[in-house]
């Protein structure tokens, strides 16, 4: 089975990894490959890189057709993701929803049976509203996203839940809590490049400057086996999953870790937002009933392990 992957970045690369060291030569589609980084996560031999836009649908279609591509895992995204939204409403919209549409409808012309879609575990979070407690008779029955990100992630999963309902697409929406793992570019919104910037200074032996609210992190590894994962389960039940750590990390707990793995580590915990509220953490039982996921790298493991990429690298 050819899986397409779209967008080459953080979790696109692992995804791609991880099916090349099954022995599959998946098809990596990027609108601006980023070479360098990709070949620090995965053999360029081992996968075929198509530089082309999710948003020029001929070219989506080209790659399906020219591949014989089975399923679709679709990852583009915008620069800063939530910040990058707030800031071009429009490109973020037309990226997410149009981009994720045309997916859509390219698998449902080209007979592509499943399509798996990041998601967002902002679903989780950035929400207000639904105080009428899901009365669908009044127009506050349901809760509203609040940033244009979310907005756009919420739409990404009500249309391909329809598309799996009424045209016969098996879809699946991962709910990814704030990813963090080895990636040399830009990449990821806020909290991976906050991440990247804590384990790079505890390299370097500076002070590691620690988030200082409570977070559901995932792995980038663990992201991508869950959506590997999602590509071959059977059936995807509701097909919505949320893919975390389990748990929420609170700032001490992140100190902790940092400092189990590079004792002596001098760490400060952001003052600006030290009494950030902690939010409650996703229920991942979903993901682990109908996919078999279980995070294999909770913070110590994932600092570990993005540590040692990142001494092997100089
Ligand atoms: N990183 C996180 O913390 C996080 C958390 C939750 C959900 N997500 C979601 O997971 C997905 C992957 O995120 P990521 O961190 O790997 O992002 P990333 O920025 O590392 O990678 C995205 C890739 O998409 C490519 N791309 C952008 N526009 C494109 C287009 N029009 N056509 C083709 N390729 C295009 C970029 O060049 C980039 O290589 C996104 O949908 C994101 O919203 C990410």
């Amino acid at each position: 089975m050819t899986v397409l992957i779209v967008g080459g970045g953080l979790v696109g690369s692992q995804v791609a990894r991880i099916l090349v060291e099954r022995g599959e030569r998946p098809v990596v589609m990027d609108r601006a490959p980023q070479r360098e980084s990709l070949a620090a996560i995965l053999d360029p031999a081992g996968y075929e890189l198509v530089h082309a836009d999710v948003l020029a649908p001929f070219a989506l279609s080209q790659a399906i057709g020219a591949h014989g591509v089975r399923a679709i895992v679709h990852t583009a995204a915008n620069p800063m993701l939530t910040a990058g939204a707030q800031q071009d409403p429009y490109a973020a919209i037309q990226l997410n929803i149009m981009g994720t549409v045309n997916v859509l409808e390219a698998a449902r012309i080209h007979g592509v049976r499943r399509v798996v879609v990041s998601s967002s575990s902002v679903l989780n979070e950035y929400l207000a509203g639904g105080e009428a407690a899901g009365d669908l008779t009044l127009e506050e029955a349901l809760p509203r996203p609040t940033t244009f990100y979310s907005a756009t992630k919420q739409a990404v999963e009500s249309l391909g839940l329809n598309y799996a309902r009424h045209c016969g697409i098996e879809f699946a929406g991962m709910r990814y809590g704030p990813v963090a793992g080895p990636w040399l570019g830009a990449g990821g919104g806020e909290p991976t490049n906050l991440f990247r910037r804590v384990i790079e200074a505890a390299v370097r032996g500076e002070e590691a400057l620690i988030p200082a609210m409570s977070m559901q992190w995932v792995y980038s590894k663990d992201a991508a086996a869950a959506t590997v994962l999602a590509l071959g389960a059977a059936p995807l039940a509701n097909g919505i999953f949320n893919i975390t750590m389990g748990r929420m990390v609170t700032p001490e707990e992140f100190a902790a870790a940092l400092a189990a793995e590079f004792p002596g580590v001098r760490t400060r915990i952001q003052a600006a937002q030290a009494h950030a509220a902690a939010h409650r953490p996703a229920a991942i039982e979903n993901a682990r009933r109908v996919l078999g996921y279980v995070p294999q790298y909770g913070m110590r493991e994932a600092i570990r392990d993005y540590a040692a990429w990142l001494r092997a690298r100089g």
